[in-house]
Parts: C-alpha cells; sequence; structure tokens
C-alpha cells in the first residue's frame, strides 16, 4: 500500500555534509520525493513536532537538537517520500532510534551518536506510523509544497495577510 512518510535531516547530519550520503542511501528504497524543503526550525514547531515527548527529561535538548542549537546549524531539511511500505522501508534504512542498538550499516547506526547528557544525535528522523506521518507532515508542510494529493484539503480566501514576494 503506498503511504507517505516524513523525514527530517537533523542539524548533525547537514554539519557532518551527510545529506547527500543520507539520500543516496534512501533512493535505495525507489520511492518517490514528493516534497523537499530547508526549514530555519521555530521553537514552536520543534516543541509541537515533539509534543508526545513534552514530559521526557531529555525534552529541552532534543528542541535545541532540532532547531540546530547545538551544532551551530540552524537548519533542517524536511523531505516527504512516497510509495509502498514507505515507513517500513525508511525506517529499516534509518535503524534503530537508539544510535548504538542501531544496526552498525544503518543511517543511524553508522553516523549517530549518544552525547554525554545522554540524548540520542541520530542524523534523522523518521514518521513512526501513518498516523504521525500525517501529523507531521502537516505540520512542516503546505498542501502547495506537495506535489501530489495526499490528504484531503480546502480552499479558504485570506484576506490582508502580509506575505513577501520577489522585488
Ligand atoms: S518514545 O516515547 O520514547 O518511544 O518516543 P519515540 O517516538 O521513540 O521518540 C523519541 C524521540 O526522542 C529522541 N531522543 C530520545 N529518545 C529516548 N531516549 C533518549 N535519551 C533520547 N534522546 C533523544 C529520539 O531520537 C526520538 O526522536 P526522533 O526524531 O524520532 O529520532
Amino acid at each position: 500500500m503506498s503511504q507517505a512518510v516524513l523525514i527530517l535531516i537533523k542539524p548533525d547530519g547537514l554539519k557532518k555534509s551527510l545529506t547527500g550520503n543520507i539520500l543516496t542511501r534512501l533512493s535505495e528504497t525507489k520511492l518517490e520525493i514528493v516534497a523537499a524543503r530547508m526549514v530555519r526550525v521555530p521553537k514552536e514547531l520543534a516543541e509541537e513536532h515533539y509534543k508526545h515527548l513534552k514530559e521526557k527529561p531529555f525534552f529541552s535538548e532534543i528542541i535545541k537538537y532540532l532547531r540546530g542549537e547545538l551544532h551551530d546549524r540552524r537548519k533542517v531539511m524536511a523531505l516527504v517520500y512516497w510509495g509502498k511500505d514507505a515507513i517500513k522501508k525508511c525506517r529499516e534504512l534509518a535503524g534503530a532510534t537508539n544510535p548504538e542498538e542501531a544496526e552498525p550499516t544503518s543511517i543511524r547506526g553508522s553516523y549517530g551518536r549518544i552525547t554525554t547528557s545522554g540524548v540520542y544525535e541520530n542524523v534523522i528522523h523518521v514518521s513512526s506510523d501513518e498516523a504521525e506521518a500525517q501529523r507531521e507532515i502537516k505540520l512542516w508542510f503546505n498542501p502547495t509544497e506537495i506535489i501530489v494529493d495526499l490528504y484531503p484539503t480546502k480552499d479558504v480566501v485570506e484576506e490582508k495577510k502580509k506575505v513577501k514576494v520577489w522585488a
């Protein structure tokens, strides 16, 4: 069954120049990239993304991590992959969440680490299931930024909204 999955290449992945490498690994899945953008992550977005972890002791650290405050790289590459069993395929390539438990040849096993304060710096995020994928994709992308129709949309007229256009 075709499904969508959100992938985030986190600031450590970008700082370590792993983008090309990670995309090459993900291309092994033969899935289609249907959206991609570089994001300077606002605090609200990071907190909403990890909202289910609000009570965890590492919550404030993962917010700083996702926002690039730990790596002096204030950006994340967000992508949506689409195709058959997309979540399973991407999670297999990513490896276990804990980089020390991840298969050594997986992306996290190859490039992840655990900091001295116990935070996983695991290079990429991959949605855990279809419900989470939908929630996350809607957080990180507008419908017009995705080249296929993943979820229902509606038209709204927004008045007096300030937008930036090319000068
Ligand atoms: S849960 O509830 O622990 O199963 O949550 P999960 O969905 O697996 O996501 C946990 C995210 O927090 C990041 N993180 C850590 N998790 C557990 N323990 C420690 N010490 C820790 N440090 C960071 C973990 O990498 C997950 O984020 P993503 O972006 O999915 O990798």
